[in-house]
């Protein structure tokens, strides 16, 4: 594959690529010959609008050459075969896993409406359990779970098994029935995965709320869905805290008619109300049911989920995914990203609660016969190395993470993982927004050894499955760009009028045709469906909300929401690229940069700056970081406003929230702060800002 000369950077897997060459995978799909695109490239200058992208990331890192030798990925011939004829390709994707019949079609689209593998009928929970453990793959480990207190779990394919048929049969026991909708309030624990494998056994959809989610979003989100049954427990442990998730529950029912019965596993004891005729426990409700339960013939379209995404602003979107496309893709990606081998300890350390979790903990791992691993609780406790202690603990080889989580343990310092073996890992995985350059060099370097692929992954709970990543295996890695669209998947990069933008240049990410896990509908809103997704560039184009570059490789860059570009002296410019060359400054942990109106520029550049522990927001620091903007970026980028916080205001996913941000730098009045993690933090922002403190203006 790629081959080149080293160029003296510190970092011995670090090589810069000389020439403009594609890296070895045939030509980009954005004008392979017939392709929808071809001859629609506009050159940068012709377009109107585009982001600027300025930020240079110069090292790449080629696959090392025992990991490509022995990766399920070895050559490029995957994208040509998907190139060629995606629907063959996709079929054959759908060919590994079981169905109980096969399907007419493998794609029908009516834009924007597809079906994928229709007449096809399958059932997710089967795919995910009976036919590993029928194949004699029962005695597998399919989760190492560890409480956050301590305790410990071993769970096999043959033990999922049985537990969810318990739990179907016990559903089905009180009135759940395909078709229905089934909340889920739980903290990260064994049954979570059991509960949503068991409505996929019988039909019934599931809807997991995040159990950080206050009673007030539960109750949204279960009305909004009509959910008959709500699985809950008595609480969840974080951070030694018990979060009071059936006391929550009790809130929200109050107003939520449609629920029948409420489902309450036993976690961390003490004394309940139960509502009788309403309330029973899970281990009461499991006690005499059968361990066999036959499966539902679920049609390939049938409804698998609703997962509630809060986006920024406005009401939660119901994301509706479907059975047999969804599944199929989350399998396939899951192998082929992460290079799934039968010897795997698999690790993604996100919360279940979230698209994350759903795709790459539960259905994606276990339609593969994965080990993984379930951690409840926090990263910083007992102490900040309790990820590290658990990863040495069970050999874990691959682990998916956050950058936001990536971020802090830049922050509380190397010394955490240094305690620890971590030499087990072969490969490591980003998800859920840009990763700053530093913070991959820091996680190639401190939690990879230096040794470990790292696959940055970008998707969305409405693509379902990842849709732009590295293959470990081939492909040359930049930190800070997720590099290439998965075999199959037809991605571009638009101008405000719909041209296609030339290498170089930045704009809308859309994705030209549907993939297998795209969302089906938002969930009794298909008109909102229809005008989120596919209103800007006609209903063949799926409009992502994300902006994006793509350099002379045609690697893709991700400059985070199209709503958070800001306009400077008549450049758009992305929030990203300032934050990561923040980032890049050795003082800095964290960086979220956004505009405030100026009558000479237009927008003028303020940014608030996490520092690492040691290093003190000075007068002199605040230049020093402009100065460092400056220098990466060019003048243009240069914040006229720094600001230092002890923190940055974070969804519960850990996203920056710029758009609070944004009124804290106008002086506007704070808007809806109450999907946010640790709303606290903007408070205090915003008071030290009135007051004056701890800026630096130019
Ligand atoms: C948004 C989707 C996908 C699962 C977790 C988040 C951002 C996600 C990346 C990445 C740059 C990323 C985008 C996207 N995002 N992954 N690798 N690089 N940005 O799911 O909550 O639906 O958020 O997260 O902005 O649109 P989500």
């Amino acid at each position: 594959m790629l081959s080149s000369p080293r160029h003296g950077c510190k970092y011995p897997a670090c090589h810069l690529r000389h020439g403009a060459g594609w890296p070895g995978l045939g030509r980009p799909p954005y004008d392979a010959p017939g392709s929808p695109n071809e001859g629609v490239l506009v050159k940068v200058s012709d377009a109107e609008r585009n982001i600027e992208a300025l930020l240079s990331e110069e090292r790449v890192f080629e696959p090392p050459e025992d990991f490509r030798a022995r990766a399920i990925v070895r050559d490029d011939s995957i994208y040509e075969r998907a190139d060629a004829d995606h629907e063959a390709y996709w079929a054959e994707q759908a060919e590994r896993l079981s169905w109980f019949s096969r399907w007419d079609t493998v794609m029908e689209w009516t834009p924007p409406w597809v079906k994928w593998f229709a007449g096809g009928t399958l059932n997710a929970s089967y795919n995910c359990l009976d036919r590993h453990v029928e194949a004699g793959g029962g005695d597998k480990v399919a989760f190492h779970w560890e409480g956050e207190p301590g305790e410990e779990r071993t769970i096999t394919y043959a033990d999922l098994l049985q537990e969810v048929c318990r739990f179907a049969n016990g559903l089905r026991s009180i009135g759940v029935q395909k078709g229905d909708r089934v909340a889920i309030y739980l903290g990260m624990i064994p049954e979570l995965p059991v509960a949503m494998l068991a409505c996929a056994r019988i039909g019934a959809a599931h809807s997991v709320v995040f159990g950080g989610f206050s009673a007030e979003s539960l109750r949204d989100r279960i009305n909004d869905a009509d959910a008959k049954v709500l699985i809950t427990a008595d609480g969840g442990y974080r951070r030694g805290q018990v979060v009071p998730l059936k006391q929550n529950a009790d809130e929200s029912l109050t107003e939520c008619p449609s629920i029948e019965h409420v489902v309450t596993v036993r976690r961390t004891g003490g004394d309940h109300p139960f509502t009788p005729g309403r309330d029973v426990w899970y281990h009461e409700l499991v006690a005499d049911q059968p361990a066999v339960c036959e499966p539902e013939h679920m049609e390939a379209e049938d409804l698998l989920y609703l997962l509630y995404t809060s986006g920024t602003t406005g009401k939660p979107k119901g994301i509706a995914h479907t059975t047999g496309g969804y599944l199929t893709q989350v399998a396939a990606t899951h192998r082929l990203i992460f290079d799934i081998h039968d010897d795997d300890v698999y690790w993604c350390a996100a919360d279940i609660g979230w698209v994350t979790g759903h795709s790459y903990i539960v259905y994606g791992p276990l339609a593969n016969h994965t080990t993984g691993i379930i951690y409840e609780g926090a990263p910083d406790w007992p102490d900040k190395d309790r990820l590290w202690q658990i990863a040495e603990k069970y050999r874990a080889t691959i682990l998916y993470t956050a950058p936001t989580a990536i971020r802090a343990f830049m922050r509380w310092g190397t010394e955490y993982p240094a305690k620890h073996d971590l030499s087990s890992l072969r490969l490591l995985g980003s998800v859920g927004e840009p990763i700053n350059p530093e913070a991959w060099i820091w996680y190639w370097k401190y939690i990879g050894g230096e040794r470990c692929p790292v696959v940055d992954t970008w998707w969305q709970t409405e693509t379902g499955a990842i849709l732009i990543t590295p293959l470990p295996g081939i492909t040359a890695l930049k930190p800070g760009s997720a590099t290439l669209p998965f075999p199959g998947i037809l991605a571009d990069v638009l101008d405000e009028q719909g041209h296609s933008v030339g290498l170089g240049g930045g704009g809308y990410l859309v994705l030209k045709r549907p993939w297998p896990s795209i969302a089906r509908t938002i969930w009794g809103d298909p008109d909102r469906y229809v005008q989120t997704y596919f209103g800007k560039f006609g209903t063949d184009t799926y409009v992502a909300g994300d902006g994006a570059k793509r350099d002379e490789d045609a690697y893709y860059w991700l400059l985070g929401r199209i709503d958070d570009v800001m306009n400077v002296a008549g450049h758009r410019l992305s929030t990203y690229e300032i934050e990561s060359a923040l980032v890049d400054n050795q003082k800095v942990a964290e960086a979220a940069v956004v505009s405030r109106p100026d009558d000479l520029v237009g927008e003028a550049i303020v940014a608030f700056v996490t520092l690492k522990s040691g290093f003190e927001g000075t007068e002199g620091a605040a230049t020093e970081l402009r100065d460092h903007v400056a220098t990466k970026i060019g003048k243009i980028a240069r914040p006229h406003g720094i600001i230092f916080t002890n923190d940055l205001p974070k969804t519960r996913s850990g996203k920056i929230m710029r758009r609070l941000l944004r009124d804290v730098a106008r002086g506007r009045p704070l808007g809806d702060v109450t999907t946010l993690a640790n709303a606290e933090v903007v408070e205090q922002i915003h008071t030290m800002v009135e007051s004056g403190a701890g800026s630096g203006e130019e």
